[in-house]
């Protein structure tokens, strides 16, 4: 059966509801999100560098010894991919291009096999009828360059900048739309901040190196691309929760996460300033006129939301904090992630006021254990109650004054979700890996329909 044929499976009566969309502007975006090393797979082919993931991967530390080598195959199956979106209605698509498929060393010389690669994906998507979103850094850096140092050293900053010319100059006749990076906050607090500090002192240094040189990144990739294309809308992706203390004991470990998690990169892109505490930790790899560098103007705010962080004060931490459990009386997705949709809407509230600029939700979803059924439908209720809920939050969001322009569900597929492998899944459209066989879930038929229902209201 082709992708995105068949009837949609049979839901319960609730998951049949929709949420309420009076607020939305009449041009509001819906959207899917997926990126580079969770779907592209063709690890070896044409040409393409390893990544920092790839190595991650080959070192046994995913769930069962997983890998990016196939993914979803989207390299060769983009479309039969884009025709799942055309059947969904998105008028957008947001993914990422891979740093070493373009330039495998990271830098020099370029492969011109693997830039062919998003000319097509990006044609495709135009002749489709629906506008790509690129985000320039979806975590997979060249492994080359995570040997020379990576984020921690100042270099980077340059090394990305050659980067994003490269690929605006390259796509920006067809691209408008370009975000920097999806979620410094999480790449640099997982891989350098979380962790115990008597083991590595160091990491705290590298942690603060390393949100300096994303920022001064982002900043100059911020001109590259401007300077490139002419009428680019430039914006970077938050991953943004409220921290929440785990029990009362922790009020101050939460206050203390929120600055690295939420403000170390908006902060200083959108503001010009770092929180106090960050500020006077980075002052030993500052250099006069930085923040000048990293405050760049910018269209829009990328928001990525799952739900509330819990934190736990741990003085052996490097920071002091660490993830801590949630209280037991809030639910929780099949992974375990709280589902507060209420925080999703103070959330975007605080975006909106905090940094002044239209919002984009760029990812949400929910991850679970999903597995076709005897009939072969995949029927994910949880996940329908979950986007209503949330898409729900973001039109009383809207309501309440935030100027909110798009909404991207993460993901279009089922993919290679980072430390879980393929053991977690977060698509609307099922994949099953061994045959690469794509079935739309429940999901899938019900964001339809509510992505219709909009438009449907929008133009009415
Ligand atoms: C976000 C990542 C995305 C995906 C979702 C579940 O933090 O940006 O790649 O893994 O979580």
């Amino acid at each position: 059966m082709p992708a995105g044929v068949g009837n949609p499976p049979q839901t319960d009566q609730t998951t049949r509801e929709f949420p309420l969309l009076a607020a939305l502007r009449r041009d509001f975006t819906w959207g899917v999100s997926t990126s580079s090393f969770q779907i592209e797979g063709a690890a070896h082919e044409d040409g393409r560098g390893p990544s920092v993931w790839d190595t991650y991967c080959q070192k046994g530390l995913v769930a069962n010894h997983d890998t990016g080598d196939i993914a979803c195959d989207h390299y060769h199956r983009y479309a039969e991919d884009i025709a799942l979106m055309q059947r969904l209605g998105v008028q957008a698509y947001r993914f990422s291009v891979a740093w070493p498929r373009v330039l495998p060393q990271g830098r020099g010389t370029l492969n011109e096999l693997g830039l062919q690669f998003y000319d097509r994906l990006i044609d495709a998507l135009l002749a489709a009828g629906i506008e790509p979103w690129l985000c320039l850094y979806h975590w997979d850096m060249p492994q080359v360059l995570d040997d020379l140092g990576g984020w921690t050293t100042r270099d980077v900053v340059s090394w990305f900048t050659d980067y994003a010319a490269l690929v605006a100059g390259r796509y920006g006749d067809r691209v408008k739309r370009f975000a920097t990076f999806n979620e410094p906050s999480i790449f640099t607090l997982f891989g350098h901040g979380f962790g115990d500090g008597k083991r590595d002192i160091s990491g705290v240094n590298s942690l603060h190196r390393a949100v300096h040189h994303v920022n001064l990144a982002h900043g100059a990739a911020v001109d590259a691309v401007r300077a490139r294309v002419p009428g680019a809308s430039i914006g970077a992706i938050h991953n943004f929760q409220m921290c929440l203390p785990s029990t009362l004991a922790d009020a101050e470990a939460a206050k203390h996460c929120d600055l690295y998690w939420n403000r170390a990169f908006p902060d200083p892109q959108c503001l010009g300033t770092y929180p106090d505490r960050i500020q006077r930790a980075l002052e030993p790899h500052m250099q006069t006129g930085d923040l000048a560098r990293i405050r760049r103007p910018l269209d829009w705010f990328g928001v990525n939301h799952y739900g509330p962080t819990y934190v736990k004060a741990d003085p052996n931490a490097r920071l002091g904090f660490g993830i801590g459990p949630k209280p037991p009386d809030i639910p929780a997705t099949p992974i375990g992630w709280p589902i507060v949709p209420e925080k999703f809407r103070e959330t975007l509230l605080r975006v909106a006021k905090a940094y002044g600029l239209p919002i984009y939700v760029l990812e949400n979803g929910l991850g679970g254990h999903d597995k076709p059924d005897e009939k072969g439908a995949v029927v994910d209720n949880e996940r329908i109650a979950y986007l209503r809920d949330y898409i729900g939050a973001l039109n009383e969001a809207v309501s309440a004054g935030a100027d909110i322009r798009g909404y991207f569900v993460w993901s279009l597929l089922d993919n290679f979700e980072w430390d879980s492998g393929y053991s977690v899944r977060f698509g609307i459209t099922y994949v099953d890996f061994p045959t690469q066989r794509r079935i739309p879930k429940a999901s899938f038929h019900w964001y339809r329909d509510l992505i219709k229902r909009a438009r449907a209201q929008a133009d009415g």
